[in-house]
């Protein structure tokens, strides 16, 4: 069947933390890069998103930040979505499960199956706390795992020996809400059985689709099909999701599982109103071709839970790939949100403002496509360096540099082009063709290093040619030489723009190209650029990162996992009693100077305005702020310390910090004004 459209999909990420770079190079990259591509050949091609902001980790997280599980939303919705635009993730839409819209197209699909009498109503008792009025999630139930007696283990799984639990196996359950014992308790809940599904999606994925899925996919899905489906719940007691809508289920809402695929569609839909287009022929039109990315461990859910909740229903189409990745780590370690071992996509733009194609480039050239991979900072620096700086910058910036200088920035008539010239111009206008098979079959490292082979055929051609040697004695050959090499140049902002697209912006803005050049203009004969154009001045596009700004990098990461296990773990200090804290005189004061202490490093000189005239104070915070911020913040300091003097400097009082989850010193000061030298008691 030929394709009319494409639906390409991204996987929500939940809200309740932000994004990471095994997000991006797992899933968000490698769809931006199929889609950009798609609309390049020029076809209807929407990417689809948004955040999922239901399930039980969101209700945790907020319980413990003290927090109402729609602050919780809100809040990563909004860091989620700027991380998203901030590295040019192209989604048409970007949209969220906590719209109504939503809410009301999953009710929908729900109220669907219920009334065609596909779901299964069935009555089991759960656990119960009588304590906090409420059944309890998986995650709410902690005891001892009966596979290998660790006593910590969850009600869905034991991190110690991985098995997966259902609460009811667990050995002395305790509710993690109050601590106390659960009861049994009935409850109602309506399963999809999936087991009917069986036979169709056998065929459909492991036989129709058994050449054109990753074997990873494959993989798992023939793994689960052999075990056996049985029939699962899509409902749960809770008071956060979507609610079940039906008479009777008050309490109840749809699993976050059974929602959040179905926010593919409400995000289509959202599209669909914000543009005046018609959602309906891309998720019922069997000319749609509808591709998920995700991760590995969203496979079960892409390839069988949705695809049966889809047979099901009946009005839509089944996706026709789910290439997923496998998992990237981290300097040789798992990405780990609890223990903070990640790299954050909004640090890094604050730590490497306006290198966003660095890390896109990066990310893609190790994206686990068909295996685990790491990151490390190390390998960013060197493919930072010879790659980009060394190989597509270099080249880019040597023709614009040169053609600048030898026909002030005028493309030259080529005169008589060589066999290599002419071996040079056929080779570019294969490139299109090349990449774009890669992208069709999700290779988009292999994607990515045929694009990098189209700079280094083009430093490789410069380095024969030598056009700075020629220009004295050949000029004519010269004018051939850089006609052709602005014509590689040209194809590399072409093409550029899937992979990097900042870049190739930079590109097209300094070569005058048109914005959108359509990918297969670029395999034409028609020169991109011709003779007699006026491009404009060299812009570096990439610049070297030093050794420095890596081990910094890499300090940050070992500190903030640090500062994130510090505070759990610090043992208490020993006893001590209200009179011996009442010798100490703390008190509340203002900033009014700061200044560096020469020669140590670590040193600031502070002059505190204390209420009673100002003193001195000597702190060791000037490796994380400038002298010039200080001025006017607010603080709390030790009064009656004794005075020393540090490099020169007498001391006259201890300022009061905490750390923040970097490890990073902080102020410690009221959240209201106070005058200065009230006391802290
Ligand atoms: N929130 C899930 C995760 O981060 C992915 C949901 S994908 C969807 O693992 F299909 F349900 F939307
Ligand atoms: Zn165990």
């Amino acid at each position: 069947m030929k394709k009319e459209r494409y639906l390409i999909t991204a996987a929500l990420p939940y809200t309740n933390g932000p994004v990471h770079i095994g997000h991006l190079a797992g899933v968000y990259i490698p769809a931006d890069i199929y889609a950009r591509y798609q609309r390049a050949k020029g076809r209807d091609a929407i990417y689809i998103c948004g955040s999922d902001e239901h399930g039980v980790p969101i209700t945790i997280r907020a319980k413990k930040e003290g927090k109402s599980p729609k602050e919780i939303v809100d809040h990563y919705h909004r860091l989620i979505k700027k991380s998203f635009e901030d590295f040019g993730i192209s989604f048409d839409n970007y949209s969220r499960t906590s719209l109504p819209l939503h809410h009301r197209t999953a009710a929908d699909f729900f109220k669907k199956l219920y009334d065609k009498g596909e779901l299964i109503e069935k009555e089991t008792e759960q656990l119960y706390d009588e304590q906090a009025g409420q059944f309890l999630a998986d995650r709410f139930v902690k005891g001892t795992c009966p596979k290998c007696g660790y006593e910590e283990a969850y009600g869905d799984q034991c991190e110690k020996c991985g098995t997966s639990l259902s609460p009811t196996e667990l050995i002395n359950p305790v509710s993690t809400l109050t601590g106390t014992r659960p009861v049994l308790k009935k409850t109602k809940h309506w399963y999809l059985p999936l087991d009917k599904y069986e036979d169709k999606l056998r065929k459909w994925i492991l036989e129709e689709h058994k050449d054109d899925w990753k074997p990873n996919v494959l993989g798992q899905v023939k793994s689960w099909l052999d075990e056996g489906l049985r029939p699962r719940a899509v409902t749960r007691d809770l008071d956060w999701g979507v609610p079940v809508p039906l008479e009777g289920a008050e309490g109840k809402v749809l699993y976050v599982w059974f929602d959040a695929p179905i926010g593919y569609i409400s995000s289509t839909k959202e599209w669909a109103q914000k543009t005046g287009k018609d959602w309906k022929p891309y998720w019922k039109d069997d000319s749609t071709k509808l591709v998920h990315f995700i991760g590995k461990d969203n496979i079960v859910f892409h390839t069988i839970i949705f695809p049966a909740m889809l047979m099901a229903h009946g009005d839509y189409i089944l996706p026709d790939n789910v290439p997923a990745n496998e998992f990237l780590n981290l300097e040789g370690d798992k990405i780990s949100t609890s223990r903070n071992w990640a790299v954050w996509l909004h640090e890094y733009l604050e730590d490497f403002p306006g290198k966003q194609d660095v890390l896109r480039y990066v990310l893609t050239a190790i994206a686990p496509e068909t295996k685990d991979n790491d990151f490390t900072w190390k390998d960013f620096q060197t493919r930072n360096n010879t790659e980009l700086v060394g190989n597509l910058g270099n080249f880019f910036n040597r023709v614009m540099v040169l053609t600048n200088k030898y026909y002030d920035g005028r493309i030259p008539e080529p005169g008589t082009l060589t066999d290599r010239d002419r071996e040079v111009l056929e080779e570019i206008r294969a490139y299109p063709g090349r990449i774009g098979e890669l992208i069709e079959k999700f290779r988009f490292r292999d994607a990515l290093a045929s694009y990098m082979k189209l700079a280094q055929l083009g430093n490789k051609y410069l380095a024969e040619e030598e056009p700075w040697k020629k220009i004295k004695t050949d000029p004519d050959r010269v004018r051939a030489v850089m006609f052709t090499a602005n014509q590689i140049a040209a194809a590399l902002a072409a093409l550029g723009e899937v992979f990097l697209p900042f870049t190739a912006e930079k590109m097209k803005k300094m070569l005058r190209l048109d914005e959108q050049i359509k990918w297969d203009r670029v395999a034409e004969a028609e020169p991109l650029i011709p003779a007699g154009r006026q491009i404009g001045k060299p812009e570096l596009l990439f610049e070297k990162i030093d050794d420095e700004a890596i081990r910094r990098q890499i300090d940050k990461l070992h500190r903030a996992k640090k500062a994130q296990s510090g505070s759990d773990t610090a043992p208490l200090k020993e006893q001590t009693d209200i009179e011996t804290f009442g010798k100490l005189d703390i008190r509340t004061a203002t900033i009014r100077e700061a200044e560096r202490i020469p020669k140590a490093k670590k040193l600031l000189k502070l002059t505190l305005d204390t209420g009673a005239g100002p003193k001195t104070v000597v702190a060791g915070i000037a490796e994380h702020y400038k002298p010039e911020d200080l001025p006017g913040q607010k603080v709390v300091y030790l009064a009656n310390l004794k005075p020393v003097k540090l490099r020169g400097v007498l001391s006259e009082g201890m300022l009061l910090m905490t750390e923040n989850a970097e490890g990073k010193p902080v102020f410690i000061s009221p959240d209201e004004p106070v005058p200065d030298g009230k006391q802290v008691k």
